[in-house]
C-alpha cells in the first residue's frame, strides 16, 4: 500500500489530485446529496452526509409499505432491528450474525449494557471511566453509580476531573493497559472507554484492554460512536464483550438515526437489561403476566423500532459494506496523514497544536487541533471560508475525513482555507452567535 510520501509534496494541490485519482472510493461522493459543491464539509464525524439512495428508500417505505400495507406491515417490520444489526455488524464491527441490534439511542443502549454488566458481577462495587469520555457516558455512569451505591473512578486524562477523579499521565487522552492496570482488582465490575476518543481522536488498544479487564473478572463496555465506519473494527476477533455506538456519524444514517448495541454471543444468556420492554419478551405476543426474556440478541431490545430510521441505516450500511471497511479505513488513515502534513506546514506556524496521535494506527477518521481562539475560528470558517469543522470546548477544532463522501481535494482545500482564514484573522469579526450547539 502506498503512503502519503509516494504522492509528492503534500502542500502541492496536485498531490491531493493524485490521491483522488488513485482513490478506489472516489465514485461514492456522487452518491450523496451535495447542494453546495464549493463547501468543504469536514464534520462527517458529527453528522454524515445524506446518501441519495436513502431518499428513495424512505419514500418507498412510506408510500409502498406504511401507506399501502398499514398495520399489516408489522408482520415483516417486527424483527427488522436484527437483520439491520447483522448488516451493520458485518459491514463495520467484525461481528458475526446475531450479536448486533439497531435500536434506541447510544445513551439508552449504554445505560442498558452498563447496568446489565454490573448486575452480572454481583458483589463488585467499582466502576471505571475516563474524564475525556463523552459526557453522556460519564453522566449516565455517574447516575448508575449513585443508583446502585458504587465506587466510581474517573481516570483524569484531560485535566477536567469528575466524580472520583484520579490523575493519570495520558498522551492525547489515551488510556493504555499500563495506566488502567493500576486500578484493576477483583472489586471492578465494569470499565467503559471509547474506541476512538470523541475529542482527541486517539485509539486505545481495544483487545489488550478487554483482555486485561477480563483477567480481573470485569467487563468492558466500549463506545465506538467515533470509530464505527472509520476504522477496521474486529470485535469478534478481539474478544470484545459489549459495545454501543451511533449511526449518524460515519454511518451517514441521518440526525437522530437509531443507534446499535453489540452483545457477544458468550454473554447473551447471562446478562439481564434493566429496562424490561416487551420486545425482549421471549413469547412477545402472549401478553402474559411475567417477564421471560429471550436468551438471544432480542433479549436486549426494548420496544418498537423506528422503521424509517432502520431503512436509513440499512441503505447507508449497504453502501459501506459494498465499499469495504478496509478500503474505508485505509482512506481515513491516509486522509488524516494528509491533514497532519498540512497542519505541520501551514497551521503549526499560526499557533495551532496537534492534539491527535501522529501514528495512523493510533487514531480514526478525525484529527483535532488546538488554538486559544478555537471557538471563534470554527465559527469564522463556516461564515467566511465555506468550511465546516466543529468546535469542542475548551480549545479544540475537529477536522474529519468521512471516507465515502469526502474527497482528498476537499480535505486539501479545507486545510488551505483554514490557513488563509486564520492568516486574515477572520475570527476577530465573530461575536458569540448565541447557539447552544457547538
Ligand atoms: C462517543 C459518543 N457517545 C455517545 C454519544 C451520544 O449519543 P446519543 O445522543 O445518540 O445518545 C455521542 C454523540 O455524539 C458520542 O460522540
Amino acid at each position: 500500500m502506498k503512503s502519503l510520501a509516494d504522492y509528492g509534496d503534500p502542500t502541492d494541490r496536485a498531490t491531493a489530485e493524485r490521491l483522488e485519482a488513485d482513490d478506489v472510493l472516489a465514485q461514492y461522493k456522487s452518491q450523496f446529496v451535495i447542494t453546495n459543491p464549493n463547501l468543504c464539509y469536514l464534520d462527517g464525524n458529527s453528522l454524515g452526509r445524506l446518501p441519495r439512495a436513502t431518499v428513495t428508500a424512505v419514500n418507498e417505505l412510506m408510500v409502498r409499505e406504511w401507506g399501502h400495507e398499514l398495520v399489516d406491515g408489522w408482520s415483516h417490520w417486527i424483527d427488522e432491528a436484527q437483520p439491520t444489526g447483522d448488516l451493520l455488524g458485518r459491514a463495520t464491527l467484525g461481528a458475526a450474525a446475531g450479536q448486533v441490534l439497531v435500536c434506541d439511542t447510544t445513551s439508552v443502549n449504554f445505560y442498558q449494557l452498563c447496568v446489565a454488566a454490573i448486575k452480572a458481577r454481583p458483589g463488585r462495587k467499582t466502576v471505571i471511566i475516563d474524564a475525556a469520555n463523552f459526557p453522556t457516558d460519564r453522566f449516565i455512569l455517574a447516575g448508575i453509580a449513585e443508583q446502585f451505591g458504587l465506587n466510581l473512578i474517573t481516570l483524569n486524562n484531560d485535566g477536567m476531573g469528575g466524580p472520583g477523579a484520579v490523575d493519570v499521565d495520558a498522551d492525547c487522552e489515551m488510556i493504555t493497559p499500563e495506566i488502567l492496570e493500576r486500578f484493576m482488582n477483583d472489586d471492578v465490575a465494569l470499565v467503559t472507554l471509547q474506541v476512538i476518543h470523541y475529542r482527541s481522536g486517539s485509539r486505545p488498544q481495544v483487545k489488550a484492554i478487554t483482555d486485561l479487564v477480563r483477567s480481573h473478572g470485569g467487563l468492558v463496555v466500549w463506545d465506538a460512536s467515533h470509530a464505527a465506519g472509520a476504522i477496521d473494527i474486529q470485535f469478534d476477533d478481539w474478544g470484545v464483550d459489549l459495545a454501543v455506538g451511533c449511526t449518524y456519524k460515519y454511518g451517514n444514517s441521518g440526525p437522530g438515526s437509531p443507534a446499535w448495541l453489540y452483545v457477544s454471543k458468550r454473554l447473551q444468556g447471562e446478562l439481564r437489561v434493566p429496562i424490561q420492554g416487551w420486545f425482549a419478551q421471549d413469547d412477545q405476543f402472549s401478553m402474559g403476566p411475567f417477564f421471560e426474556p429471550n436468551q438471544q440478541i432480542r433479549g436486549f431490545q426494548i420496544a418498537s423500532p423506528s422503521i424509517m430510521g432502520l431503512r436509513c441505516v440499512k441503505t447507508s450500511y449497504s453502501m459501506i459494506e459494498e465499499a469495504g471497511i478496509k478500503n474505508i479505513a485505509a482512506k481515513a488513515a491516509i486522509g488524516t496523514d494528509l491533514m497532519i502534513a498540512l497542519f505541520d506546514a501551514w497551521l503549526a506556524p499560526l499557533g495551532f497544536t496537534l492534539l491527535t496521535p501522529r501514528e495512523s494506527s493510533n487514531r480514526g477518521g478525525h484529527i483535532t487541533i488546538g488554538h486559544p481562539e478555537a471557538k471563534r475560528i470554527a465559527a469564522a470558517l463556516r461564515k467566511y471560508a465555506n468550511v465546516v469543522p466543529d468546535y469542542r470546548t475548551p480549545n479544540s477544532i475537529r477536522l474529519a475525513i468521512a471516507p465515502l463522501p469526502t474527497s482528498f481535494t476537499e480535505v486539501w482545500d479545507g486545510m488551505a482555507r483554514i490557513r488563509d482564514s486564520v492568516t486574515r484573522r477572520d475570527y476577530l469579526r465573530i461575536d458569540d452567535n448565541g447557539s447552544r450547539v457547538t
